[in-house]
């Protein structure tokens, strides 16, 4: 592939997400539903670094930077742009030496981490899409998505690939692991509140403890995973025919059967609580739970009382952000 090093700064960015429904079932091969949160965004530069300096990658929130050269091969930066650059040459005789143009690569991110955000993709299709950039090729969303994916292999283990996907496409989708992402529109607009419990959540020990569970008692997980399937199937109807009230108790219903999968919280079962005392239509945990945070899908007049609820029940942030507008 023919790339060339520009010697112009260039930035990319990618939105966080929600998982609607159908978190951990997904993981089981059953149908998930995830939209991308376009105005919480993890952003890439790359600007031009004196000759032989090689590709520095710089983490700002976290203080931290390394050359590619000195990085193992579990740093998720690393990983990111040895990916790229692989994919863009992957030929022994590399002519960007294999360790990167002389180049300093920084990310930012208003996501939280490990909150269930997708902030780890977020920070990939960015930095994925910003290196290609300078390098002049423009990443297309299976390739950013394919290259991030490998990257969450490290930050969770075995990850169905749903965070991967909504973020690269940057569109709802309907999720199956393994087949093609499935983008749809969202029919009306629906008005949404996050909010973080503020207990930090580790996806990969979720996702670990309900393998462990349904190891034991297979028939009783599958059965949850395909009660699961069910509702996800009628979210979607509901979703794309902007159908804002057949969604509420499908989220409720949702929260219900991961509550009984073992991944909420005291913490976390309060703010969904809540939120629903307070007039949303519906809230559940999203993404991989044991912390991190719960969704609250509310009537647009009704948000305020919801937000003023949710922070006095201890949740560390909310945001506000409406899906499906224009
Ligand atoms: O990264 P999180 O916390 O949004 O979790 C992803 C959702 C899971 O279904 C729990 C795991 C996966 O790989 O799909």
């Amino acid at each position: 592939m023919n790339t060339h090093t520009q010697t112009m700064p260039v930035e990319r960015s990618a939105p966080g997400k929600v998982i609607l429904c159908g978190e951990h079932s997904v993981v089981y091969k059953r149908p998930a539903i995830a939209v991308p949160l376009s105005d919480l965004r993890a952003r890439a530069t790359v600007v031009p670094a004196p000759k032989n300096q090689g590709l520095r990658l710089v983490a700002a929130d976290l203080d931290e930077e390394t050359l590619l050269q000195d990085a193992p091969p579990q740093h998720p930066l690393a990983a990111i742009a040895r990916g790229v650059l692989g994919y863009l040459d992957p030929t022994p005789t590399f002519p960007l030496g294999g360790e990167g143009p002389d180049a300093t690569l920084t990310v930012r991110s208003a996501l939280p981490i490990a909150a269930g955000l997708g902030s780890g993709a977020a920070v990939s299709v960015a930095s994925a899409r910003a290196l290609a950039a300078y390098l002049g090729h423009e990443l297309d969303a299976e390739m950013a998505s394919a290259l991030s994916y490998e990257v969450e292999k490290i930050h969770h283990g075995t990850p169905s690939g749903i965070d991967n996907t909504v973020i690269a496409y940057e569109q709802p989708v309907y999720f199956v692991k393994g087949t093609p992402p499935q983008v749809f529109t969202i029919g009306a607009t629906f008005h949404l509140l996050i909010a973080d419990s503020g207990i930090p959540s580790s996806t990969r020990e979720a996702v670990a403890g309900v393998r462990r569970r349904w190891e034991a008692a297979p028939e009783t997980y599958n059965e949850l995973f395909d009660r699961i399937a069910a509702l996800v199937d009628a979210a979607r109807t509901a979703v794309a025919g902007g159908d804002v009230r057949a969604l509420g108790p499908l989220l409720d219903e949702n929260h219900s059967l991961l509550c009984e999968m073992g991944v909420s919280l005291p913490e976390l079962d309060r703010l969904v609580d809540a939120a629903r005392a307070a007039g949303a239509l519906g809230a559940k945990l999203t993404g991989g739970g044991a912390g991190g945070n719960i969704i609250a899908l509310v009537p647009p007049e009704r948000a305020g009382a919801v937000l003023a609820a949710l922070e006095a029940a201890s949740a560390a942030r909310v945001w506000q952000t409406t899906l499906g507008e224009g």
